[in-house]
């Protein structure tokens, strides 16, 4: 069986993380799949910066052409983040025809209804698992595990950067700037960590769990969104010694037949669940009908936690691939429940 080949745009904390997991779990992937995976080319801004990261039998290029116009690469990774160009790169490799896993969630947010119908025009696969709580298999967990259930509330800590920042604020007595430096320098953060701060990461995650336990698109700009950036270390200190810890949470629930979703820093009761999640863990509370709270926690930013989301949506699009069964992406995309914005 011949070898899926792979396109990777983007080569940051993650990519290289994606191109060290595919290098070396190929075994695994060859067992579930029958396939191996093969990253043939890789589009970076400066090649000259990147020689050293790559095996020598993988093309680096500053040329998206040089994947679309490759028909042996089937599967194309879009790891570069934020919305432009990222929009048109996924935009011209659907139309080629290639299958895109992406870790974006500005993208998948804000156009990601747009994008799976494109997809499925193609009759290609558009994933995103990554996109969500960084190594916390949340949207599979939705799509699969709550397909019958109704969804009544989903809340949590989705963003790592600012978790890691509130909890050295709390735990070491570092100031609001040297655990953003620590985030960054960690790779945690966003290039411009102003979308992790200010909330409006997380409120993009939570736009689309939304979509995910609803299938209502809510549009941000009717979310009402607040980050972290004004709090100072004596807020966070006053708020351990009452017994609370101070969580940037995304909350998202149904009330009288609409949603309601909000991003905000809320003083959480220490013996609750999600004032036990620190550094930079994410967690998400999933409430059904009828099984009741449900608790998801893991990494929810970094590297290699990251590219293990990536992967698995890698081997769910190689299996399509195999089976015949591509054009399916996640279904939620394609419900044509709840079409209208609840908070319009
Ligand atoms: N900057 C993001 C975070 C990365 O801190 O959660 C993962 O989406």
């Amino acid at each position: 069986m011949d070898d899926i080949k792979i396109g990777l745009v983007g080569l940051g904390t993650v990519g290289s993380s994606v191109l060290k997991m595919i290098t070396e779990n190929q075994d695994k992937v060859q067992n579930i799949t029958g396939r191996r995976l093969n990253v043939k080319t890789i589009v970076v801004r400066n090649i000259a910066k990147h020689q050293d990261q790559v095996p020598e039998n993988v093309k680096l290029t500053t040329e998206l052409a040089d994947i679309v116009n490759d028909p042996e690469i089937k599967i194309v990774v879009e790891v570069m983040g934020g919305l432009h160009p990222a929009k048109e790169v996924i935009t011209q490799l659907l139309n080629a025809k290639k299958h895109v896993v992406t870790a974006n969630k500005d993208l998948i947010a804000s156009a990601g209804e747009e994008l799976a119908a494109l997809a499925r025009a193609n009759h290609c696969d558009l994933m995103y698992e990554a996109s969500v709580a960084g190594g916390i298999p949340i949207l599979r967990t939705i799509v699969t595990s709550f397909a019958a259930d109704h969804i009544t509330e989903v809340k949590g800590i989705v963003n790592g950067t600012t978790n890691y920042i509130l909890t050295q604020m709390q735990r070491r007595n570092w100031t609001y700037d040297q655990a953003l430096m620590k985030a960054q320098e960690l790779g945690f953060a966003e290039s411009d960590p102003t979308n992790d701060v200010e909330g409006i990461d997380a409120a993009y995650k939570m736009v689309i769990l939304s979509q995910f336990s609803y299938g209502t698109h809510i549009k941000l700009a009717n979310m009402k969104v607040e980050g972290i950036s004004a709090i100072q270390q004596r807020d966070v200190l006053q708020a351990d010694a009452f017994g609370y810890t101070i969580k940037l949470l995304g909350i998202s629930r149904r009330i009288n037949g609409g949603v309601f979703a909000e991003v905000g820093p809320v003083l959480v009761p220490k013996d609750h669940p999600l004032a036990t999640i620190n550094n930079e863990n994410n967690a998400v509370m999933v409430t059904g009908e009828a099984v009741g709270e449900t608790l998801f926690y893991g990494p929810g930013a970094g590297g290699l936690p990251t590219a293990n989301s990536v992967l698995s949506d890698i081997v769910s699009v190689t299996k399509n691939i195999v089976l015949g069964t591509t054009g399916n992406s996640f279904n939620n995309y394609q419900s044509d429940i709840g079409r209208v914005d609840p908070n319009d």
